[in-house]
């Protein structure tokens, strides 16, 4: 055998992302896949940047040709583009159908994985589905978009970090390259050590639904113990980084970035304060809140910084905040 199973493996990624690519210009493709994404605003310079592409309603369609090409049927299971029929596992069958795809880069650039939407709005059907774990995809080690954010994230020292696939690509369209998106998931250790290859601070810009700030102040007190430096923005009512964008223009857009990220405590704070301002419980709450994400904070001189100003924030006296911290920081230990 002239290659290894890894190898095998990229080859094969790479066929299906080219296969999907092309698929983008058959009449289906064109029809359903092609105009979803100029819907979507995307244009061909997007399409090309991020191997945008579709698969073909059907059982076979990938299958059939990547066979014809010389893949083995095992090496396609082994890469996650084909499932095995229940009760009859030597049946296998195209996993993607029927949806546009997204494609997955490693660092260098190579397929490893797909995502890929529905475009309908059945109900029954999940809206994305994606790769599954494979020698080469390994979801907890891998953020969308890094590959053609990187550069972009070294030279702002500064990453921006969405939720979704489509977030990414909007951000992209605005001139904002240096962004990654978590795919929903809640972000891993290894993911926060990628991203700190390239820069120490993270601006966290989640969906404004309540599961998206939910994410987001998980997100931020991982970020915080992985010794980033953390700003968020919140986006009005329900909008994501792909919706507020195209509702608001690029220009408008990128001006929000930078006039609405706050620091964590910030961040918290204006998340509570409603509440926080009449109920003394809930402030209690709040303060808690941000003493915690203090004690997550590695480096003792950001954290007394972080102190100060929480002090200040928070109208409450430092000594105060170095008490609860110490009950924190010993009970860890
Ligand atoms: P659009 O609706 O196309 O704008 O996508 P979105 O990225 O805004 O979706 P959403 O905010 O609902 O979810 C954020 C991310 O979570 C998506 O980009 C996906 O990576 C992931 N996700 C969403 N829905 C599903 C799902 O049904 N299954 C899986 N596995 N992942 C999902
Ligand atoms: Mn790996
Ligand atoms: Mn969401
Ligand atoms: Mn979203
Ligand atoms: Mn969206």
């Amino acid at each position: 055998q002239a290659y290894n199973e890894r190898e095998s493996l990229y080859i094969v990624l790479n066929y299906a992302k080219d296969f999907f690519v092309k698929n983008l210009q058959t009449e289906e493709g064109r029809a359903i896949g092609l105009s979803y994404f100029k819907e979507r605003g995307f244009n061909q310079a997007i399409i090309d940047k991020f191997d945008l592409g579709y698969t073909l309603d059907g059982w076979d369609h990938l299958l059939t040709a990547a066979k014809a090409a010389g893949h083995s049927e095992d090496i396609l299971l082994k890469a996650g583009l084909v499932l095995q029929k229940e009760g009859d596992p030597s049946r296998i069958y195209d996993r993607f159908r029927g949806r546009v795809t997204f494609t997955i880069h490693n660092l260098g650039g190579k397929p490893i994985g797909f995502g890929a939407r529905i475009l309908t709005q059945d109900k029954k059907q999940p809206k994305y589905i994606n790769s599954p774990e494979t020698e080469v995809y390994h979801k907890s080690d891998v953020l969308y978009g890094m590959f053609q954010a990187k550069k972009s994230i070294r030279e702002k020292d500064n990453c921006y970090l969405v939720e979704g696939y489509t977030d990414v690509i909007s951000m992209h369209l605005a001139g904002i390259e240096n962004v990654v998106a978590s795919s929903g998931t809640s972000l891993t250790e290894n993911q926060i050590k990628v991203i700190k290859r390239f820069t120490d601070n993270v601006t966290v810009l989640f969906d404004g639904d309540a599961a998206g700030i939910k994410a987001s102040l998980r997100g931020i007190d991982m970020l915080l113990e992985g010794g980033l430096n953390v700003k968020a923005v919140v986006f009005p009512n329900g909008d994501d980084p792909d919706s507020y964008s195209r509702k608001v223009g690029s220009q408008v857009f990128a001006g929000y970035l930078s006039d609405s990220a706050q620091d964590f405590i910030a961040f918290k704070i204006s998340l509570f304060a409603e509440e926080a301002a009449t109920d003394p419980v809930k402030r209690a709450e709040l303060i808690r809140s941000v003493i915690l994400s203090l004690s997550k904070i590695p480096d003792s001189i950001i954290r007394s910084v972080y102190i100060r100003q929480s002090s200040k924030l928070l109208e409450i006296d430092e000594e105060i905040i170095h008490v609860e911290l110490n009950k924190i920081l010993l009970k860890v230990q």
